[in-house]
């Protein structure tokens, strides 16, 4: 079975190729007009998706080294995500699959992160989920395929948005996530001690007050200073939000008994994380799905995947396939 997958849920337009449990092209083209402004501008972000879609999916299937008509499923992101962005990416799929005769099938972008880990891991059951990302920070525990049951959700910020707004205080370009990282690698994450939010309490996340914390001790500390030990400051803030995140993961294993464990989504590409989520994983013997990085953040290849396990449990859709921003909890 072939699948085409199409992302354009926020501001990455992607097309990738999947069949018999290989990736055979993954293309990504990033918009790197939101830079300047801090932020995904949803405006610009739909007109961009607009202008690289057709040149990105045909990359992706000239690399692939197939065409249209050696595809069985066309698989696309439905929602969560910006309504704009995902009509694009929706209504340029609908086009292909009438056209073409072939399938349609609605990805759920939460979904495929996770799945994500299918691509190089085995297909294991139950398991619990920590998805990461700019949008959404959760705990789930899937005990089949599609089948999740809520453990925790973030109650203000998702954890990659919290690196990015905490990059902004401290100056750094849009997605600061990534630079944050790169930052701490070379930092002592001892140097400030800032609040683990929420640590003590249930599944759910908030990161609203490390946030807050700091601003205030940029503010208190000023420029050069912040400027002189950035690396530090970095790691120290990289420290306090793994920490969370590590912890409200081994409660909720703890709490459900599992013995596999998911990581998904942009933030999962984050080395402290991955570092600490690995020795917590070989030190319970627990078997651990992350995925390699290029399938952490926003692409395309999660969206086939996850096509082809929808079309081999006959969960395919029809044109009446409508995009959705948020979902229900
Ligand atoms: O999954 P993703 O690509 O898009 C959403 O579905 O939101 O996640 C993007 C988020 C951004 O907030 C970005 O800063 C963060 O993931 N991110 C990282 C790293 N790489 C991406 N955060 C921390 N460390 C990283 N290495
Ligand atoms: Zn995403």
């Amino acid at each position: 079975m072939k699948i085409l997958g199409i992302e354009s849920s926020c501001d990455e337009t992607a097309a990738s190729v999947y069949a018999d449990r290989k990736i055979l092209s993954n293309i990504i083209a990033s918009q790197a007009i939101h830079e300047k402004f801090g932020g995904v501008v949803p405006e610009l972000a739909s007109r961009a998706h607009h202008t690289s879609i057709m040149r990105t999916v045909d990359q992706a299937l000239t690399e692939a080294g197939t065409g249209l008509d050696d595809i069985d499923g066309i698989a696309v992101a439905n929602g969560p995500g910006l309504m704009g962005s995902l009509l694009v990416g929706l209504s340029f799929a609908k086009g292909l699959a009438v056209a073409n005769n072939i399938p349609l099938i609605g990805v759920n972008h939460i979904d495929a992160h996770m799945y994500a880990n299918f691509i190089e891991h085995e297909e294991v059951y139950p398991f619990v989920a920590l998805i990461v990302s700019g949008g959404h920070t959760r705990l789930v525990y899937t005990e089949k395929l599609f089948y999740h049951k809520l453990l925790g959700k973030t109650r203000d910020d998702a954890a990659g948005e919290a690196f990015d707004k905490i990059g902004k205080i401290l100056n750094l370009p849009y997605p600061a996530g990534p630079v944050v990282d790169r930052l701490s690698r070379d930092g002592d994450g001892s140097f400030h001690q800032f609040p683990r939010s929420m640590i003590d309490n249930g599944l759910d996340f908030s990161f609203s007050g490390l946030k807050t914390s700091v601003l205030y001790y940029v503010q208190d500390a000023g420029e050069k200073f912040v400027q002189k030990n950035l690396n530090n400051i970095c790691a120290s803030i990289s420290e306090a939000i793994t920490d969370v995140l590590v912890e409200k993961l081994k409660k909720a294993v703890n709490k459900t008994g599992v013995q596999n464990v998911m990581v998904a989504g942009g933030v999962s590409a984050n080395s402290m994380l991955r570092n600490k989520i690995m020795v917590y994983a070989s030190e319970t013997g627990l078997n651990l799905m992350i995925p390699s990085i290029q399938y952490c953040t926003d692409n395309a290849a999660m969206i086939a995947i996850t096509g082809a396990l929808k079309m081999r449990e006959n969960l395919q859709d029809d044109l009446t396939l409508k995009p959705f921003a948020r979902i229900e909890n």
